[in-house]
C-alpha cells in the first residue's frame, strides 16, 4: 500500500449560483500531520472539510489518500472521520455505549466492541469515567468521548471543523493541548478547522492559510508568522504593518520603496516603478522619541498602550491607518507617557519583509 497520504489535487468547488467555495486547491497532507485549515469566515474550509471527509464532493478535481481515489465514496467508506461541532452523543447512553455505537452498526459482537471500545477510551483518558452519561461530564471530557467514538473505527484521518469553537477560553487553552497531545500518541493525521489565529499557530504543525475560495500559503506556524507570503496573510495573520508604495531603486538583493511615509528598504528583488509592499512585525518595531531615520522610520501617533502580561501592544496611527508595535511590558509606565503624543517607529532592514504583489 501506497503511504502518500492525504492529497487535493485542482480541487473546486462552485455551488449553485455560480458560488466558488473552494478554487484551485493542491494539498498534500503527510500520515501524522497535525494540519490547520485557517481563514477567516465564508473562505471555503468547512467546504474543503467537507469533501474531504465525503459529505460533499468537488465540482472538478481529486481527493486521495494513499492513492486512493475518494471522490464519490460515502463518508461510511472512506477512512477518514468527521467530529462535528456539537459532539452528538446519545445523552441516555453511557461514555461505552456511545463509543461502542459504530462498531454495533457494523454488526460486530458485544463482547468484540465492547473491547475495542474500551481500548479508545483509554487512549482518550476517560477509563474512570466510562459508565457516565454525557451530561455527568465537563465540556472538554465530552468531547473526548465524541474523539473516542471516531478513534474506534480507527481512521486514517480525523477531521474536526471549529473543534474549540463553543468553549470558554480557558477550557480552550486546556483542550488545545490535550488534542495536540492526543493526535501525538495516535500519530493520525488530524485536520482542525479554525478561524482563530493562535489556535492555529499554537496546535498546527503546518498551517494552510485559506482566504477567497484560495489557498494564500501553506507553512509551518513560524513561517507564516516571519515569513507572510502577501498582504492578505500578512494581515490576516495579525500583528504585521503592510507599507505600500514604488519601487524607487534595486540593486544588491536590495529594493528601496517609496512609501507616503518616506523610503524603506527590504531584502529583495524587483523593477524600479513597479508597485511594492513590505511587512513589519509589531514585535521588530523600536519606539522611541529620537528623530525619524532617513530610512526605515516613520513618525506615528500614540493612541493607545495595551498592556498583556508579557508585553505591551501600541495602537498607532499613522495618517488614519492602524500602524502597531509590541514592546516588552518593563517598558508599559514609560510608553504610556506618550499617549496621545507623536513617536518615532523604527526597524532594521533585516525585520523588513518583501511581500507578493
Ligand atoms: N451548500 C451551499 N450552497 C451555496 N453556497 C454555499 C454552500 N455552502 C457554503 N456555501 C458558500 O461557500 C462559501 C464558503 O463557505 P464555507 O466553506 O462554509 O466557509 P468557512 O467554513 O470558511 O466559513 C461561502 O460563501 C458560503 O456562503
Ligand atoms: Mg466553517
Amino acid at each position: 500500500m501506497s503511504d502518500t497520504g492525504l492529497v487535493l489535487k485542482d480541487v473546486y468547488r462552485v455551488f449553485p449560483g455560480n458560488v466558488t467555495a473552494v478554487s484551485d486547491v493542491n494539498l498534500e497532507i503527510k500520515n501524522g500531520e497535525y494540519v490547520v485549515f485557517l481563514g477567516p469566515s465564508g473562505c471555503g474550509k468547512t467546504t474543503t472539510l467537507r469533501m474531504i471527509g465525503g459529505h460533499d464532493d468537488p465540482s472538478s478535481g481529486t481527493i486521495t489518500i494513499d492513492g486512493e481515489l475518494l471522490n464519490g465514496v460515502t463518508p461510511a467508506k472512506r477512512p477518514i472521520t468527521t467530529v462535528f461541532q456539537h459532539y452528538a452523543l446519545f445523552p441516555h447512553k453511557s461514555v461505552l455505549q456511545n463509543v461502542a455505537f459504530g462498531l454495533k452498526m457494523q454488526g460486530m459482537d458485544k463482547a468484540e466492541r465492547e473491547t475495542q471500545a474500551k481500548a479508545a477510551i483509554e487512549l482518550v483518558g476517560l477509563t474512570a469515567m466510562m459508565d457516565r452519561k454525557p451530561r455527568e461530564l465537563s465540556g472538554g471530557q465530552q468531547q473526548r468521548v465524541a474523539l473516542g467514538r471516531v478513534l474506534v473505527t480507527r481512521p486514517k484521518a480525523i477531521l474536526l471543523d471549529e473543534p474549540l469553537g463553543g468553549l470558554d477560553r480557558l477550557l480552550q487553552l486546556k483542550m488545545r493541548v490535550e488534542l495536540r497531545a492526543l493526535q501525538r500518541e495516535l500519530g493520525i493525521t488530524f485536520i482542525h478547522v479554525t478561524h482563530n489565529q493562535e489556535e492555529a499557530l499554537s496546535m498546527a504543525d503546518r498551517i494552510v492559510v485559506m482566504g477567497d475560495a484560495i489557498v494564500q500559503q501553506v507553512g509551518t506556524p513560524e513561517k507564516l508568522a516571519r515569513q507572510p507570503r502577501n498582504e492578505f496573510v500578512a494581515t490576516f495573520m495579525g500583528d504585521n504593518n503592510v507599507l505600500k508604495g514604488t519601487i524607487a531603486s534595486a540593486s544588491g538583493g536590495v529594493i528601496v520603496i517609496d512609501t507616503p511615509y518616506g523610503k524603506v528598504e527590504v531584502e529583495g528583488t524587483g523593477n524600479v516603478g513597479d508597485e511594492s509592499s513590505m511587512a513589519i512585525r509589531a514585535s521588530a518595531v523600536k519606539v522611541s522619541t529620537d528623530a525619524v531615520p532617513a530610512i526605515n522610520g516613520i513618525k506615528v501617533r500614540l493612541d493607545f498602550a495595551e498592556y498583556l502580561g508579557d508585553s505591551v501592544k501600541l495602537h498607532m496611527d499613522l495618517d488614519g491607518k492602524p500602524f502597531m508595535a509590541k514592546v516588552h511590558e518593563e517598558r508599559y509606565a514609560e510608553i504610556r507617557a506618550y499617549e496621545g503624543k507623536d513617536i518615532t517607529a523604527s526597524w532594521t532592514r533585516e525585520d523588513g519583509h518583501l511581500l507578493e504583489q
